[in-house]
């Protein structure tokens, strides 16, 4: 496994992250407590130190809750981070409410829920329309100041956002969502984070699952399944990233790795990107993504990878 600094903290952390969110079991079905557990701990023998939750995770905090049983005494070995200003409402649907009293008590809650009496890394989660971005992240800056958090990060936020935030509070890092066919932050983002030196941890590096190659062509997904409702799972778009994901196949195998290996490896080596944040529910999982730290791939694998990228063509993944 290698490892990169966190913006100016001092921390490294390993370029292959635990993404927390199915743990959580709400729209990936078939975790069970045991093997969520079991999935945290696999972290420490494969040499990932990087954690990243949020308050939304879980009906009742179940992501930051079972990060907590998991790491036992542990805790310190991890870097922490944990997001706030989104939440599930009664009715489970997702919640924007960013508004300084929000985001103190969010944090103050998933500091219980963890255990632990600050983390490395708050981000906001998201902007909520009603509260200018400056004033969410004042308050974030203000945990900061009191200790709660080492750093503070933003996520799903544009460029514009990105500046008003920095007017507030010091950023450390930037989570936007980026893999093989969710592009968008190369044009804008990710320069604006290198030149100032903010760490990017990506999520959805597989496109949650799809990209790590064990999706079949005639896949049903349940109604507690959410990928039924992107793009990227559906009819002609479906297909023709399967199409994709079996070119990569064959670079992969050529490789001597699985396709989750291979699209792992070329999400951590984009310029820019700090870490890829790899969800999964078992520790088998989780193996096989960190399998794609700690090689290279050949000039001549990265090109076979762009000409099965250049074939797909440009992908409508996420917004219909
Ligand atoms: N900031 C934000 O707004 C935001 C939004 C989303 C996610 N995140 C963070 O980013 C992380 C990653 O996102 P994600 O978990 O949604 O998506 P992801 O990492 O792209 O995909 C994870 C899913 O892929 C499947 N998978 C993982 N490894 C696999 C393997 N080796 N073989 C086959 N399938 C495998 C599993 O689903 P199945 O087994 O069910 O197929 C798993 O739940 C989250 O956990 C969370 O920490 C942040």
């Amino acid at each position: 496994m290698n490892y990169r600094p966190l913006g100016n903290t001092g921390l490294k952390v390993s370029e292959v992250a635990l993404g927390c969110w199915p743990i959580a079991g709400i729209t990936s079905p078939g975790t069970s407590e045991a093997e969520s557990i079991a999935t945290v701990q696999a972290c420490f023998e494969l040499g990932i130190n990087h954690l990243d939750t949020a308050y939304m995770y879980g009906r009742s905090g179940e992501s930051e809750r079972l990060i907590a049983r998991a790491l036992g005494t542990r805790r310190d070995e991890m870097v922490i981070a944990t997001k706030c200003g989104l939440h599930l409402d009664s009715q489970g649907h997702q919640t924007h409410d960013a508004r300084p009293e929000t985001l103190r008590r969010q944090c103050e809650e998933s500091l219980r829920r963890l255990a632990t009496d600050r983390v490395e890394l708050l981000y906001l989660h998201a902007a909520d329309r009603r509260t200018p971005v400056g004033e969410s992240a004042s308050e974030l800056r203000r945990l900061m100041e009191e200790g709660k958090t080492l750093a503070v990060g933003a996520s799903n936020l544009d460029v514009r956002q990105l500046e008003e935030f920095t007017e507030a509070c010091p950023l450390t890092a930037f989570q936007p969502a980026y893999n093989m066919l969710v592009r968008d932050i190369e044009g804008d983002a990710l320069p604006w984070c290198r030149e100032r030196g903010v760490a990017v941890l990506v999520y959805w590096p597989l496109m949650k699952g799809l990209l790590a190659g064990k999706i079949a062509r005639d896949r049903r997904f349940g109604p507690d399944d959410s990928r039924r409702h992107y793009p990227a799972f559906r009819g002609e778009e479906l297909q023709r990233n399967l199409d994709l994901v079996d070119r990569l196949r064959a670079v992969a195998e050529a490789a001597g790795h699985s396709v989750t290996e291979l699209v792992v490896n070329w999400t951590i080596h984009q310029p820019g990107i700090t870490a890829a944040l790899c969800g999964a529910k078992r520790p088998e999982q989780i193996r096989e993504s960190a399998g794609g730290s700690g090689w290279e791939l050949t000039a001549e694998q990265a090109a076979q990878i762009e000409e099965a990228l250049r074939l797909r063509g440009p992908a409508n993944a996420v917004a219909n």
